[in-house]
């Protein structure tokens, strides 16, 4: 649990920004890169303030564009209520309730998304209990599992970096009795492939009956494909489904730690008693603002789509593939290991992702503004010469 608080209790202020970047769980570094990743990550941690200010950040999947004028306004206006206990919190709970169509009953807030799928971890695996989900995906619901001394089932994605569902159903299905929850990330990090709804729906009707379904929905927003939707319709069906949402990536609120889970009541009960319920006043406010400016969220979409579409063909043009990404990040095949060259775009002052075995080649790149992409451009052409040829399956 405390590397887990360690990296998410991001409390504002630089030294706590720069720390957020140091202190990632060694024990994931570890597994995804060796020691190299850890020296690199300590080196990272050694950044002052004014070096961290002149990265271009495209590491951690953050919305670099940062809130809107409305969020700002909104969170601005709460100041006066920071020596509180009790105080108008906006009705967040109400206003994402009325956002989904679903009740009050059905919402949980997190400190980020990150906290719920930590409480759901507890809530489902204590005892010893498994995860069950695919690999590589987003790391800290596995971590979080051998925390609490539970344990997860892995499913290598497919050679065309899908999920593998129905191996997934197969497997769950088998071995039913060891298996806390099912873990689903659509979009998925790091591939920024999204799970077709007709897949969710398979997974839904062919799971054993009762078995909880976490679905991260964190990059939901930047989706666009037709083959894709949400799940909390299933919530609305009174399905095990638990679908985890956050602020930290469309809205651009990370450090200031809002997510939450929509659920059936009675899962939504099972989960409060482990949540910490410390979510502070400003996000609250800033939140309700973010829910309602739809046209910020959209233009921030817009944003990003255009510079990743843009980046990734110039990718292309320099003879590098790209895996169709629908999210706010890309993976970019390098063609040889990706760890020594994490450290050489840092010495360009460009930080970018780091390694996700068994995807030794690829590069994960997050979308930042036009600038930062033009420095990972320049960055990246300097460090890899332009090929003639695509390496087309390699990358596909
Ligand atoms: C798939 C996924 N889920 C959840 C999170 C947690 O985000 P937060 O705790 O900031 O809401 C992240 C963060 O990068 C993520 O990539």
């Amino acid at each position: 649990m405390g590397k887990h608080v360690s990296r998410r209790n991001f409390m504002g202020g630089m030294a706590a920004a720069v720390g957020y970047l140091s202190t990632r769980p060694s024990a994931e570094l570890w597994a995804q890169g060796g020691p190299a990743a850890v020296a690199a990550q300590r080196a990272r941690g050694r950044m002052t303030p004014e070096q961290y200010d002149r990265m271009a950040k495209l590491a951690n999947n953050e919305n670099n564009f940062g809130p809107p004028a409305s969020v700002m306004k909104a969170m601005n206006a709460a100041w006066k209520y920071v020596n509180r206990y009790g105080y108008p919190d906006g009705n967040i709970v109400q206003v994402i309730a009325d956002h989904h169509g679903v009740k009050p009953e059905n919402i949980l807030l997190g400190a980020g998304s990150g906290e719920i799928l930590d409480v759901v971890g507890t809530t489902f695996l204590l005892g010893g209990k498994k995860a069950i989900g695919c690999d590589p995906s987003y790391g800290s619901v596995y971590q979080h599992a051998t925390a609490i001394k539970a344990d997860s089932i892995r499913v290598p994605l497919k050679a065309d970096y899908n999920l593998d569902t129905n191996r997934m159903i197969e497997l769950a299905n088998q071995r039913a009795s060891e298996i806390g929850f099912y873990y689903l990330c659509n979009p998925n990090n790091p591939t920024g492939l999204i799970v077709p709804k007709q897949e969710v729906k398979a997974i839904v009707e062919n799971l054993p009956k009762g078995m909880p379904i976490l679905i991260d929905e964190a990059y939901h927003h930047f989706v666009n494909t037709p083959d894709y939707e949400t799940s909390v319709p299933y919530v609305l069906e009174g399905r095990p489904v638990i679908v985890a949402r956050t602020f930290s990536k469309i809205a651009g609120l990370a450090a200031m730690r809002l997510g939450y889970a929509v659920a059936p009541r009675e899962i939504i009960q099972q989960m409060r008693p482990f949540s910490m319920g410390s979510i502070n006043v400003l996000v609250k406010h800033g939140g309700v603002a973010s829910i309602q400016d739809t046209a910020a969220q959209a233009d921030v979409k817009d944003k990003i789509i255009t510079l990743r579409t843009k980046t990734a063909g110039e990718l292309k043009a320099h003879g590098y593939d790209v895996i169709p990404s629908e999210t706010n990040f890309f993976m970019v095949h390098l063609g040889r290991p990706v760890q020594p060259v994490i450290e050489e775009f840092r010495q360009r002052e460009v930080l970018v992702g780091r390694p996700f075995p068994p995807m030794l080649e690829h590069l994960r790149v997050s979308v930042g503004t036009a600038e930062e992409m033009d420095r990972f451009m320049a960055a990246f052409k300097q460090i890899f010469p332009a090929k003639t040829r695509q390496t087309s399956l390699a990358g596909r």
